[in-house]
């Protein structure tokens, strides 16, 4: 492999431990107060579906699906930590894990009800061959939800050290890489607009069943209201649900 992929990011020690602390940290995760609640009311019920989640990092969802009675659940991962994590934090016969570049990771004869991605594809250089292949993998009917950081984060001039309080944003009309300092290390996301997101996703021959900038959900804030007024600046996150066209 030529390039460093989006996995590798987590692979260095410290900024796994620093992304995990801050991913599980209650009130002050975004994941937990404003990407989940969206998440979870897109893709609706999980009972008896047979899902495919694509960077699926350290099992938390993994946990939540076979908790909900999937069928089966098949997380992949371009990070090594990751899937190591996934497999000491997850045990069901219904839940699979490999270690794999979406990139790479071709469904072969599997076929899917729900196909998710959360928080992964901007690390993507190219999204059209894994929506291309993520909609081979659905069956007629399934359906298709991702997150990612939203274009307003990618685009942003600077990282604040501190707590984010607006977002200084620039170059919005300029796709591309953008490397960037975060929890202790440098991460390359790939910005896109809004509408490039979306036109990815109707090319790959899928419907657009709802866009959601997942604003921050009070009731999970436990009663702190400047941490929820805060989070009510700028927009973290977008998510795109769709079907198979
Ligand atoms: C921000 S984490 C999100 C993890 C998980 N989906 C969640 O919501 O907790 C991004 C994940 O995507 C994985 N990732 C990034 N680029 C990838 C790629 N090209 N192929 C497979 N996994 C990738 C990373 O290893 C990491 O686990």
């Amino acid at each position: 492999m030529s390039q460093r992929r989006g996995g590798s990011f987590y692979d260095d020690q410290s900024a796994f431990d620093a992304y995990l602390n801050h991913r599980h940290a209650a009130v002050s995760s975004p994941n937990l107060v404003m990407e989940d609640p969206a998440f979870t009311q897109a893709v609706g019920p999980l009972a008896g579906r047979r899902i495919l989640d694509l960077g699926c990092g350290d099992g938390t969802f993994a946990a939540v699906a076979a908790d909900a009675g999937v069928a089966s659940y098949l997380g992949i991962d371009g990070s090594q930590r990751m899937i190591e994590r996934a497999r000491h934090a997850v045990s069901s016969e219904r839940v699979r894990f490999e270690q794999a570049d979406m990139e790479d990771y071709r469904s072969a004869d599997e076929s899917f009800d729900l196909v998710t991605s959360r928080l992964a594809l901007h690390y993507l250089a190219d999204l059209s061959p894994v929506l291309t292949n993520a909609r081979r993998a659905l069956v007629d009917g399934g359906q298709f939800v991702a997150t990612v950081v939203h274009p307003v984060v990618t685009a942003a001039a600077t990282v604040p050290d501190g707590p984010r309080q607006a977002v200084e944003v620039d170059d919005y009309f300029e796709p591309g890489p953008r490397t960037r300092s975060w929890f202790n290390s440098e991460v390359t996301w790939f910005h896109r607009t809004v509408e490039h997101y979306i036109d990815a996703v109707l090319s790959a021959d899928f419907s657009i069943e709802a866009v959601r900038e997942c604003a921050p959900v009070e009731a999970l804030f436990d009663g702190d209201t400047s941490e929820f007024e805060r989070r009510r600046r700028a927009p973290l996150f977008l998510l795109l649900a769709a079907t198979p066209s």
